[in-house]
């Protein structure tokens, strides 16, 4: 018998399959002409690895530090809404796979439970939450204050949101939500045709910098801002007391034309230094890809459609198997660049190719 899914392009081809082409057009689509949807994956055939040898390997691993705590991957689950469209487990079965893979998973504003009903689907787990702050203050720091209680670990703002891209796949195939999918951390209720335009009148988009001096004050968990693009904004993040910040272009999802992610991460890391962590994410979808964002300064990776297709392609199962195929890829990975850890993974280990 031949084996099918041997890489995550396999389980994205299985989504396919099994949604209904709407869902899977909102997943895997981007905004615009997809111009930057594109690049986020294509970017990484632009850097080459460049392999040490006779370095003693004999004893590899893939695990990791982010803020401090260890992850068996340097690949976190990044949030993404509504993943009831892929499985009707979606979150809950997304928060056990994560477990079980020893990362995190990082929930959405925008899921199908609140922050203690996904803490209480893995005990003992790894959870951020992602926020999308209301135009309720009184809601937000409700919602803020419920993760830290349900034993969240960090908080995660989304920046690259203040409204939502134009997504033309949705648009075609005049792509509507469930109207008996919940969404309990909205504080109210969303429309269902046109719900990226409809989430305009939850989601405050008068926000700026200072605001995070009020989120920090009724949140006591470390801050990682999600959405950074420019060496600017890293450096604002860093002194607005963030612990992280994502290098991301969500997914190629908001403004069509900003450059892939791995091409921005050199000027933030040259920007801030040590002084916070900077994660990436978008178009991960190889283990070398992992590779070629730590070299380039990265902590970590994030994996929102890799996950997401895996959820779809098996439920809970798949979410497994496909953070289990890119820790595997990683591993041969370090091995074959010399690396017994991501954490030796350095600046030298990578070049721009040539042609
Ligand atoms: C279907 C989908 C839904 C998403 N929803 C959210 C969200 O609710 N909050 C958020 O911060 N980012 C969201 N994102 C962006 C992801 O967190 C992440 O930045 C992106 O998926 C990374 O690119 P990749 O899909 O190529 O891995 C979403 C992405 C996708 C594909």
């Amino acid at each position: 018998m031949t084996e099918r899914f041997v890489n995550v392009d396999d389980y994205a081809e299985a989504a396919r399959e099994r949604m209904e082409p709407g869902a899977f057009g909102y997943v895997s689509g981007g905004s615009g002409d997809e111009h930057t949807l594109r690049g986020n994956a294509a970017v990484y055939t632009r850097w080459e690895l460049r392999p040490r040898v006779l370095v003693d390997i004999g004893n590899v691993t893939t695990a990791t530090t982010v803020l401090g705590a260890e992850v068996a991957l340097p690949v976190l689950v990044a949030p993404t809404a509504f993943q009831r469209l892929c499985d009707p487990e979606g979150e809950l079965a997304m928060a056990r796979a994560a477990a079980t893979a020893g990362t995190v998973m990082c929930q959405s504003t925008l899921s199908s439970v609140t922050p203690a009903e996904l803490a209480a689907a893995a005990p003992g787990a790894q959870q951020w939450f992602q926020l999308y702050w209301s135009r309720d203050r009184g809601f937000t720091q409700e919602l803020v204050t419920g993760a830290a209680e349900a034993g969240f670990s960090a908080l995660m703002l989304t920046v690259d949101l203040p409204v939502a891209g134009r997504r033309e796949r949705d648009v075609r195939a005049s792509f509507a939500l469930p109207e008996d999918l919940p969404l309990p951390n909205l504080s109210q209720k969303l429309r269902r045709e046109d719900f990226h335009d409809a989430l305009h009148a939850v989601h405050d988009d008068t926000l700026t910098w200072r605001d995070l001096e009020w989120l920090r004050s009724v949140c006591p968990l470390p801050l990682v801002i999600k959405g950074i693009l420019t060496h600017e904004d890293a450096l604002l993040a860093a002194e607005h007391g963030a612990a992280a910040v994502v290098v991301s272009n969500h997914g190629g999802r908001q403004l069509d034309g900003v450059p892939p992610t791995l091409d921005v991460l050199p000027e933030v890391v040259e920007a801030v230094g040590e002084r916070v962590e900077v994660l990436l994410d978008g178009g991960i979808r190889r283990g070398i890809d992992v590779l070629k964002a730590l070299a380039l300064g990265a902590r970590a990776t994030l994996s929102g459609r890799s996950v997401l297709w895996g959820l779809a392609a098996g439920g809970e199962e798949g979410v497994t198997r496909v953070l289990e195929l890119l820790r595997r890829e990683i591993e041969l990975g370090l091995k074959l660049l010399g690396c017994p850890s991501p954490a030796d993974v350095t600046r030298s280990h990578v070049r721009r190719a040539t042609l």
